[in-house]
């Protein structure tokens, strides 16, 4: 069965989380300050590393510290951890449409939502395309950047996740790199991830020798707020920071095989004015290539779906419009969402794919075509 999604690590990531067991440390440690190092360094900005991408949205709405009630606007067409990070801190998921294509919310489909009770804008780099940035900074809103997908993408020269006041990566077992689990908060402003580096540990600020002004008591802490634990290890650093080294080339081939989808899907007749194609990269940007999602002009998704599993290739949508499960749905209508809905289909795009992998997927598609619809 070829996967839809898939990681890629080997001897290396094992070498070094062995140095970690050899160590005795597993925890947090050198290791995870590296690896925030690294990512700072990266995206020329400050990263702080949290267990996970789903509760670095519930860290970065915390810091942003909202009206208790106030809205927030995000995508309906989009990861669910995103409408629980605004439910967890007592905040008003407000759902928005995307553009049919890059499934990312437009300057246009935010405007119509803005209301008194906006307080914050939640953006989604919807398979590390990006978002109109600007556009979305003429509201004068705080944004929160969910850039899960887009750990190699830029804007107008800017890292994703660095544009807006907090941003969010993610590391979990199938983003373009991995930690096993992992993710972690951005910000260009150091009192954010001065916080964030508190609260993540229980909210504890500050413990052993730094504590307490009496040096014969390192066992006493000071709690100045309350928090979930969302500190990772060193055993996930250790993986991450093998990871790290191994991008640029895990991004080379997601983008040649991106590029194979594309070439052909654009110009063969059977599939040009079948399918729509996810975009590419636009002038003054650079993309990630997350996740390919087709959308079907006509016939079937369903079948197609169908079709695919019994030759052997799994696929999915990504996602489910949050606005049409039963704990957020509500009245608006989200036309473009609900399209995607029925007719969006991902297919396959990691780093284990193979070009014969995905010339056997073509030549499924077009099997499909010719024969069932
Ligand atoms: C858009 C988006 N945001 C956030 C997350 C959450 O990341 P994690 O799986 O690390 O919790 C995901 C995960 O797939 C995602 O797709």
């Amino acid at each position: 069965m070829i996967s839809l999604f898939g990681s890629h690590v080997g001897n290396e990531e094992l070498e070094s989380v062995k140095n970690s067991f050899d160590n005795q440390w597993l925890g947090i440690g050198n290791k995870c300050t590296e690896f925030e190092k690294q990512i700072s360094d990266k995206i020329n900005s400050n990263f702080v590393f949290l267990n996970s991408g789903s509760n670095s949205l519930i860290m970065a709405l915390r810091l942003l510290n909202l009206p208790e009630g106030s809205e927030v606007i995000l995508p309906s067409f989009t990861w669910i951890a995103c409408a629980n990070a605004v439910l967890l801190n007592k905040l008003v998921p407000r759902f928005c449409d995307v553009e049919k294509n890059s499934c990312n919310m437009r300057p246009q489909d935010v405007a119509a939502k803005i209301t008194k009770k906006t307080s914050a804008i939640m953006v989604v780099h919807y398979a590390g395309k990006p978002v109109d940035m600007d556009g979305m900074k003429q509201f004068g809103l705080p944004i929160v950047e969910d850039a899960a997908h887009s750990i190699d993408s830029f804007y107008k020269g800017k890292h994703l996740g660095t544009i807006g006041e907090v941003g969010i990566f993610s590391f979990d077992a199938v983003k373009n790199i991995t930690t096993g689990e992992g993710g972690g908060i951005i910000s260009n402003n150091q009192e954010h991830i001065n916080l964030a580096k508190k609260l993540r540990y229980c909210g504890i600020s500050k413990s052993g020798f730094q504590s307490s002004s009496d040096k014969n008591r390192w066992w006493e802490y000071e709690i100045t707020d309350s928090f979930p634990k969302m500190l990772n290890t060193d055993i996930a650093a250790s993986i991450g920071l093998v990871q790290l080294k191994k991008l640029p080339s895990f991004q080379e081939h997601r983008r040649k095989l991106w590029k194979i989808y594309s070439d052909i899907l654009q110009k063969e007749e059977w599939a040009n004015n079948w399918l729509l194609i996810p975009p590419g990269e636009d002038k003054d940007e650079q993309h990630s290539f997350f996740t390919y999602c087709l959308k079907l002009r006509f016939g079937h998704r369903d079948n197609l779906a169908r079709f695919l599993f019994n030759n052997g290739v799994y696929s999915s949508l990504r996602f489910h419009p949050l606005h049409m499960n039963p704990i957020y749905r509500s009245e608006d209508k989200l036309e473009n969402s609900e399209w995607l809905n029925e007719v969006g289909l991902n297919i396959p795009l990691h780093h284990r794919l193979t070009e014969e992998d995905v010339y056997k997927i073509i030549d499924l598609l077009k099997d499909f075509r010719i024969k069932h619809v």
